[in-house]
């Protein structure tokens, strides 16, 4: 098969480990004989020095019309002084929104070699976690209305948090199907006893939950769901919640994991199209010098096979890879400690790419 995907490597070490995600992908395509056909274009301060704006119109084209997006990262200290509406990062919001990406899927996933970089107990993490946490994108307070008005106590502020039935539906869709293709067990996180729009929510999910009658579905208050993640997160598996709660949710998850650079994420719009990207940011303080962890990168495009391509045995391939070269003991300077093999950007990438 033919995949076309667009490659956005934007700024600081956006470059470097997007480079390193294609050798991974191409040695993919050769031990399953797929063919990915890449298409580069800019974004963010690559794109500000160009042509002169963050997000060109042939950038979102090229995207629309591929099957995927890997992005790298953008910004930077060079652009910092430009006023907010022209920085780099406002490519991320332009490329969400005409994309239509409403689906955020970040996984927490701790490897067991770098268990000694988790905040918490051992007891607490023994065997491994492995959470992906699906948060609503593009709706809730983030986008309601807001405003100012007076009052007897002076003025005050509000924001709306607002969820359509349909808003609803769609993400539960996703998070149900992520569910049916790992462990099948989903967890809907709201604020059910105080809120509104969480009641809403609820009951939108646990309709949904009829066309999925082999998923255990469990509902779990956002104030719970926050203590449960430190306290037993092995009960988690998939977790569906909106904006707002997802925002926090995802950061605490990821804390878990330790290191930023191996944060991989998704974002999903209708018809399985999604832009695949890792957390961290450009951090221009190491780019260009081979030490940034593109493991991150690399696990993103695992996601992209898997839930853009349905091609999970390939994904599976690719974090047994990032495993594996952990397992040898190989470690970039953000997961280095005693006794293990230092490794550079592309060193890491070529593990991997020998590990397949
Ligand atoms: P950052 O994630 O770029 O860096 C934070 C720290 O983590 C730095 O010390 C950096 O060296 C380290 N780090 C990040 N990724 C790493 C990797 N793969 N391997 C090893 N070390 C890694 O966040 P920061 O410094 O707040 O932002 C830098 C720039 O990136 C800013 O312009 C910011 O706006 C932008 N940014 C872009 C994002 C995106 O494109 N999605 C997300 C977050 C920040
Ligand atoms: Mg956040």
């Amino acid at each position: 098969m033919n995949y076309k995907i667009a490659l956005v490597p934007g700024d600081g070490i956006g470059p470097d480990v997007v480079a390193e995600a294609v050798k991974v992908l191409d040695a993919v395509g050769v031990k399953y004989g797929h063919q990915f056909e890449y298409e580069t274009v800019l974004a963010g301060g690559a794109a500000i020095d160009a042509m002169g704006e963050c997000l060109p119109q042939n950038t979102i084209d090229v995207c629309k019309k591929s099957d995927a997006v890997l992005l790298g990262a953008v910004g930077g200290w060079k652009w910092d002084t430009l006023p907010g509406d022209q920085r780099p990062e406002r490519a991320l919001l332009g490329l969400r929104k005409e994309l239509g990406l409403f689906a955020n899927l970040r996984p927490a996933l701790l490897f067991e070699e770098l268990a000694e970089a988790c905040p918490l107990k051992p007891e607490i993490i023994e065997g491994g976690l492995d959470i992906v946490v699906v948060r609503e994108l593009t709706g809730g307070i983030y986008f309601g209305e807001k405003g100012y008005k007076d009052t007897e106590l002076g003025r005050a502020a509000y924001d709306v948090e607002q969820y359509a039935e349909e808003e609803v539906r769609r993400i539960a869709v996703v998070a149900f199907d992520m569910a049916m293709k790992r462990n099948k067990k989903l967890t809907s996180v709201d604020k059910a006893n105080v809120l509104e729009s969480s009641r809403l929510w609820r009951s939108v999910v646990t309709e949904t939950a009829k066309d999925y009658p082999e998923v255990e579905l469990s509902h779990m208050y956002i104030d719970n769901a926050a203590m449960q993640m430190v306290r037993n997160p092995k009960q988690f598996d998939v977790i569906v919640t909106s904006n707002i709660f997802g925002d926090i949710l995802s950061d605490e998850a990821s804390m878990i994991t330790g290191s930023i650079g191996m944060l991989p994420s998704a974002s999903l719009a209708k018809g399985n199209f999604g832009m695949y990207e890792p957390v961290h940011g450009s951090a221009p303080d190491i780019a260009g010098q081979n030490k940034a962890n593109p493991m991150a990168t690399i696990l993103s495009a695992a996601m992209m096979l898997r839930y853009t391509f349905g091609l999970s045995k390939e994904a599976d391939d690719i974090e047994a890879a990032v495993k594996a070269v952990l397992t040898q003991g190989g470690r970039t300077p953000d997961i280095m400690s005693p006794g293990k093999v230092s490794l550079g950007t592309k060193e890491a990438g070529d593990r991997i790419v020998a590990a397949i």
